[in-house]
């Protein structure tokens, strides 16, 4: 049995009104859908004050069962997953679903084996290779709890995150290809389990065949562990649709990066409805989603979402832009890829290259497009259409963020109208407004603009909305539901139209978006701060041509700092090992001093304004503690 997909505007329209008028039914008629170990008897119970929000309770589940066996009758040799390797001359390595349930059974019991129970946290720090899926799908199958770590963090990055989720095992392999470099992934693990004596097991894969150091009692290989385990057959564990199905770190607008906990029976409801809706997809046809699994996007649109519905997914290696900037382009046709989803920054970074790169490529398999990450450009999405989706491939334009594991607000492939820079239309189930900086919903339509603005918020539950953030209930209640009352708050700003359609225009509050990779302002300025030389520091962002936001950090450095250009090649030498490459700053401005208030907190929005070049607004400056710093920051702007 298959949930109901929406076919036309006017389905859309009554599954919206439906979905508000009465979500229980609505959610049950798709929940009852999968396949439950035991049917769930309450959907929903919830409370936005003491956050509490608990979807199909007293079921119990395996997303395994439901992304793996319950396929097989019908689907057993069909493709599941497909792989493609950095190097385009390396084989193509596929899997059917028989193969993929085979191989997640196989692993499952090599982590039964090293002593992984139900519940235990389990850290994966690997490339994007089919073995990290199989990881992942290992690990939700015993009901051990993953948290995937993005090839790119620092050591430093890794040890908070396993010491915030007590992880008691880490699996990751040798070093990863990335174009034409080598990314050393153990020794990254080594550095970063200096400060973990916690951890009991380190499974690792050889993949790029480098050398590593494998420490006697701790460390183990992957393959000899699976020789030893021959065939498996691991039955999926009885879950709670409540219990955490994975826990995945992201970064907020203070302190350290908190894990958003998803869990078991909701994301599968969400990811699996989300992805269908969304992109159409269509029997037989290849998914084709760019991000990585390190992050929330290749969690659900590439993992969970495509398996659970039965679809063929494919996971690339390499980047864009190797052996050359066709890359992509030549995997769509090498693949006859149907559905490509990508980042805005990546499909501004390629239109540097021109139009040339698609001579002789052929794309016409393509069906439908996709973003995802930050807002795109009108002319990205003009670009995008033309020269990918030759004008004849609907393009998605997905709001969502790692806090909501699904999509939110986007237009239906093919069924509801895609527009250029607008997400549009929230999915069934999502009740979005926009208020104002008390709370207040704003409603009005603004005369000059022709739209309704405000601070986005949503104020009912859907299925794949976070729980907790781990080891902290009270930092998701103050993250989310403490700016205003009984609403989760987005942290991002918002355009609505007369028809409710709506556009995103970035975050509101400290969190940077720097190629589609979320980072707090807070973090990189802790980084900064750390260095020897560094008195304080502030950091904001500014418009980047490919990036869509930049990094600009105001530094005060101690007196005997006499080389300014190697403390600042310093101080991203340092943001890099504390948070990675990703965090550096683009631009470094050493100062005297920072703007601040007569209660010493720091007037960020003069620093975004001088970062921004809009000198001719920064409003006024009479109340700082000391205007003339204002000046010295204006004149030495870098
Ligand atoms: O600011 C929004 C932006 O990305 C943020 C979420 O980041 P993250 O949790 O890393 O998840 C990214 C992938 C889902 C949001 O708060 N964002 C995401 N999608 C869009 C977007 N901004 C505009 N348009 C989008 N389609």
């Amino acid at each position: 049995m298959k949930f109901h997909r929406i076919n036309s505007l006017e389905d859309y329209k009554a599954q919206y009104q439906r979905s508000v008028e009465n979500p229980e039914a609505f959610w049950d008629d798709i929940a009852k859908t999968f396949t439950w170990q035991k049917p769930y008897t309450k959907v929903l119970q919830w409370d936005f004050q003491h956050p509490s929000i608990q979807w199909f309770a007293d079921g119990e589940l395996n997303i395994t069962e439901n992304c793996l066996d319950r396929h097989l009758p019908h689907k057993a040799n069909q493709t599941a997953l497909v792989f493609e390797p950095n190097d385009p001359s390396q084989k193509v390595r596929t899997y059917t679903y028989a193969e993929l349930h085979q191989e997640v059974m196989n692993f499952s019991q090599v982590l039964l084996n090293q002593g992984v129970l139900k519940g235990d946290r389990v850290c994966i720090y690997m490339g994007m290779v089919p073995e990290l899926t199989i990881a992942v799908l290992a690990c939700a199958r015993i009901g051990a709890i993953h948290s995937v770590i993005f090839g790119g963090f620092s050591a430093q990055s890794i040890t908070d995150r396993i010491i915030d989720a007590q992880a008691e095992f880490v699996i990751t392999q040798d070093a990863a290809y990335r174009g034409n470099k080598i990314i050393p992934l153990k020794p990254v693990i080594d550095d970063a389990l200096l400060k973990c004596d916690f951890v009991q097991k380190v499974i690792v894969l050889t993949h790029a065949k480098e050398p590593v150091n494998m420490l006697k009692g701790r460390d183990i290989w992957w393959e000899e562990e699976m020789e030893l385990v021959g065939k498996a057959n691991v039955p999926p564990a009885i879950m709670n649709a409540e219990d955490p199905l994975f826990i995945l770190y992201t970064s907020g607008s203070t302190g350290k990066p908190k894990g958003v906990v998803h869990t078991c029976g909701g994301y599968m409801v969400w990811a699996n409805y989300t992805f269908e809706q969304v992109f159409q997809y269509q029997e037989n046809e290849l998914h084709f989603c760019t991000a990585d699994i390190g992050w929330i996007t290749g969690h659900s649109y590439i993992v969970y979402g495509p398996l659970l519905a039965g679809a063929k997914t494919l996971m690339f290696e390499g980047i864009p832009t190797y052996p050359d900037a066709g890359r992509f382009w030549d995997i769509v046709e090498k693949h006859n890829v149907n559905i490509l989803y990508t980042a805005p920054t990546a499909i501004r970074s390629l239109m540097t290259f021109g139009t040339g790169v698609f001579e002789g490529r052929d794309l016409s398999s393509l069906r439908v497009l996709g973003t995802v990450g930050e807002p795109i450009n009108e002319e990205a999405w003009n670009w995008y259409d033309e020269n990918v989706g030759k004008k004849n491939c609907p393009i998605v334009d997905t709001w969502w963020q790692t806090e909501t594991g699904g999509v939110m607000i986007s237009n239906l492939a093919g069924i509801t109208p895609s527009r250029p820079a607008w997400a549009t239309l929230p999915l069934p189930g999502i009740q979005p407004l926009l208020v104002d900086e008390k709370g207040i919903e704003n409603t009005e339509i603004n005369a000059e603009t022709g739209f309704v603005h405000g601070n986005l918020c949503i104020k009912f539950p859907w299925p794949g909305m976070l729980r907790t953030t781990y080891g902290d209930h009270h930092r998701c209640y103050t993250n989310y539901f403490a700016t205003y009352e009984n609403l989760y708050f987005t942290g991002d700003g918002a355009y609505r139209d007369s028809e409710g359609n709506y556009r995103i225009t970035g975050r509101v509050d400290d969190v940077l978006n720097v190629s589609g990779h979320r980072i707090g302002t807070a973090e990189v300025e802790n980084a900064i701060n750390m260095h020897v030389g560094v008195v304080e520091s502030a950091v904001v962002g500014y418009p980047h041509d490919i990036k869509g936001q930049g990094i600009y950090a105001f530094v005060i450095c101690t007196d005997h700092t006499h080389d300014k250009d190697l403390i600042k090649r310093d101080i991203n030498e340092t943001i890099s090992r504390l948070i990675g490459p990703i965090a550096k700053a683009d631009k470094i401005q050493i100062v005297s001093g920072l703007p601040k208030t007569r209660s010493g907190k720091i007037m960020r929005r003069i620093l975004r304004k001088i970062a921004e070049g809009e000198l001719q607004s920064l409003g006024d400056t009479s109340t700082l503690l000391d205007p003339g710093v204002v000046e010295e920051i204006v004149k030495f702007r870098v």
